[in-house]
């Protein structure tokens, strides 16, 4: 199998590092030679690994094409590329919807959409992908799990949660900063976090786990944590998240629809 990265930026690089790590039988990654910075760590990492200049190349040598590329770049870019019928097109890129990438990758018929995250590279991606395609799922549960959207709804309201990973950082980032205002040093304040997140998502992974349970198991009546959950609900904290997460759909809705 070879595959082949058209934009080697940080999605594909992911990628490319968490199948490197993986027993994925791979005999070829073709990247470019753009994205100067990644593409020489990957060469460094593999022997499999081989650098073009020019994309059509990377299409050339290869049975499996992603498309990394930038919203902006996808359409513009693919539009100068020749595909064969026989390779099957992996699109990373959120605003093309599957109707626009088969009339871009013409005459290509296996085209499938994917929203792998960073985290690939160390085998916790949670991978979106739709239409469902049994080569192109076995590949992505090798840089974590699959998620199989059901139709192009589906997969736009699950890619909302990706666009979460930022805030979630911030929410995490606002914690430590407490507490190195507050004196506590970096490695005390990395140590409690760490295993303080690490502890609570081992939960979510116990089966029959219940989070409206949790929720009420974890606050103790009159305590502080009552106190923190009740003053950001009457701040309108996760309402405002629920209107935005909303937000961030329609516009992934109105970018597929078009
Ligand atoms: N990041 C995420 O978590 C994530 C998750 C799911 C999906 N996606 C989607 O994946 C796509 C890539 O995202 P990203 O975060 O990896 O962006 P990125 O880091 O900016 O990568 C895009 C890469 O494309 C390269 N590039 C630009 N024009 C090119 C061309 N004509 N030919 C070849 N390469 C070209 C850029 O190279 P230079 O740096 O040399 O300009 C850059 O390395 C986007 O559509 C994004 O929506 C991202």
């Amino acid at each position: 199998m070879k595959l082949g990265f058209i934009g080697t930026g940080t999605i594909a690089t992911s990628v490319i590092e968490g199948l490197l790590k993986s027993k994925a039988k791979i005999g070829q990654i073709n990247i470019s030679t753009r994205s100067y910075k990644n593409s020489i760590k990957l060469r460094k990492k593999s022997k499999k690994i081989r650098a073009y200049s020019e994309n059509q190349d990377i299409i050339n040598n290869s049975s499996i094409v992603f498309i990394g590329l930038l919203p902006k770049v996808a359409s513009k870019e693919l539009k100068t590329c020749q595909f064969k019928k026989s390779q099957t097109i992996v699109s990373f890129v959120s605003t093309l919807n599957i109707k626009s990438l088969k009339k871009l990758c013409n005459p290509v018929k296996k085209i499938v959409k994917a929203a792998p995250l960073p985290m690939a590279s160390d085998g916790l991606s949670p991978t979106i992908i739709y239409p469902n395609h049994k080569l192109i799922k076995s590949l992505f549960e090798l840089t974590g799990s699959v998620i199989v959207a059901k139709n192009e709804n589906q997969n736009n309201h699950l890619w909302v949660m990706s666009s979460f990973m930022a805030t979630y950082a911030s929410i995490i980032n606002l914690l430590k900063k407490y507490l190195l205002k507050n004196k506590v040093n970096n490695e005390d304040a990395n140590k409690y976090l760490n295993i303080f997140l690490t502890g609570m998502l081992f939960e979510f992974n116990h089966q029959n786990f219940d989070l409206n349970k949790s929720i009420k198991s974890l606050q103790t009546r009159g305590g502080i944590n009552e106190e923190l959950l009740k003053r950001l609900q009457k701040d309108k904290f996760f309402k405002k998240i629920d209107v935005n997460l909303k937000k961030i759909f329609l516009r992934l809705k109105k970018a597929n629809d078009k």
